[in-house]
């Protein structure tokens, strides 16, 4: 059975080359090896982040995240059956959501994933993969 699941967080200190990289190193391993998909956004202050696979695999990846100290304020935005993937060509895309991106702020100054509906994050997530070409993870 596949499932999406999408979560917002903060990170804990600043957004660094380093901790990206370590985390989608990480991703780039766990997620080819579980087959599980997605998005990472990340900038404004926020994570966003889409995960995409078999309920078990991602049940046991979200276990994982939530208890991850490099952020924290956690809240699970949507988590549904579907039937098909809609990130499936990325083990692990990143998506610059920052406040420095005229295009983004201009598009979406008052996007807030804690009050948005699930429908709206991921419309943003679409658009902005549309948008701002994202530094992929591509799967084998
Ligand atoms: C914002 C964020 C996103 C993450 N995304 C993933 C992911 O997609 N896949 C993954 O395996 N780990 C991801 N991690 C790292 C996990 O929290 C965890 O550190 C990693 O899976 C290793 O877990 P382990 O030490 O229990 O083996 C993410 C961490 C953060 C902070």
């Amino acid at each position: 059975m596949l499932t999406r699941l999408l979560y917002v967080s903060k990170p804990v200190g600043p957004i660094t080359t380093f901790v990206t990289s370590s985390i989608l190193e990480v991703c780039s391993v766990n997620n080819k090896k579980a087959e599980i998909t997605g998005v990472l956004c990340q900038g404004s202050g926020i994570y966003l982040q889409v995960i995409e696979g078999k309920r078990s695999a991602i049940n046991a990846l979200y276990s994982r995240i939530i208890s991850d100290k490099r952020h924290n304020q956690i809240e699970l935005l949507s988590f549904e059956e579907v039937g098909q993937r809609r990130y499936g060509q990325w083990s692990m895309a990143l998506v610059q959501l920052s406040i420095d991106d005229p295009m983004v702020q201009l598009a979406h100054p008052e996007f807030d994933p804690y009050s948005a509906s699930s429908k709206d994050a991921f419309r943003i997530i679409d658009e902005l993969i549309k948008s701002s070409r994202p530094i992929e993870t591509m799967r084998p």
